[in-house]
């Protein structure tokens, strides 16, 4: 086997001996439950590991990730993941986390077919449509990816507030922040964007939902 995924189960051993040097019970006690009080929704970018660059532990955060970090509503994945969190785990922030120079926005903002991807990178062009007017007036390219990337993680932010599952929680008075944030490959710095929503008040109408009115039988 080559030697580089040898090296995955070397460093996992000194990393379990580690942890238990730390704190014998450290595996026992992550057995037991999991209480995460965020969910993470990120890009697959292997340079934007959510536990490491927040100084968090295994299970600290709940965390889904998928090319530029992505909420699609059709995506059963992502919404299995949302409603696990919100209304099992009940977490209390939901992080939307994009970073500069990501693959994903860079690719949908031009015009090269890649394949298979192109549907999902879709979604992102169809984000470029709505600030067409900002995006076009940034004439470096760089620049104008990055801040794409930021009306991206906008976006999604927004496509959050749209579901049932947080619109849902919402109006059952839980205590539920979605923030987005936007990670810096090239310093390592986190930044968070100020778009924190916490209740229904900005949603646009359309997307607003009445409370689900069950049936007495
Ligand atoms: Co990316």
């Amino acid at each position: 086997m080559c030697e580089s995924y040898n090296k995955l189960f070397e460093n996992n051993q000194r990393w379990v001996q580690n942890r238990i040097d730390k704190n014998p019970d450290f595996f026992n006690d992550l057995a037991e439950r999991q209480s995460p009080q965020f969910l993470w929704i990120g890009c697959s970018d292997s340079r934007v590991p959510a536990n490491e660059i927040t100084g968090t532990m295994p299970g600290d955060i709940f965390v889904h990730r998928n090319i530029a970090n992505m909420v699609i509503h059709t995506d059963i994945s992502m919404l299995s993941v949302l409603d696990y969190a919100v209304n099992v785990l009940h977490v209390k922030h939901i992080i939307v986390c994009g970073h500069y120079g990501c693959g994903g926005v860079a690719t949908a903002m031009g015009n090269k077919q890649v394949g298979l991807i192109d549907n999902w990178l879709r979604h992102i062009k169809d984000v470029y449509r709505l600030h067409k007017d900002e995006l076009n007036a940034i004439e470096d390219v760089a620049k104008r990816s990055d801040r794409l990337v930021e009306l991206n993680v906008l976006e999604q932010v927004h496509d959050l507030t749209k579901t049932s599952i947080v619109q849902n929680a919402w109006s059952n008075g839980d205590s539920l922040h979605v923030h987005g944030l936007v990670y810096d490959i090239k310093n390592g710095y986190l930044q968070d964007l100020n778009i924190t929503v916490g209740d229904n008040e900005d949603i646009e109408a359309v997307y607003k939902l009445d409370a689900l009115e069950h049936a007495i039988s």
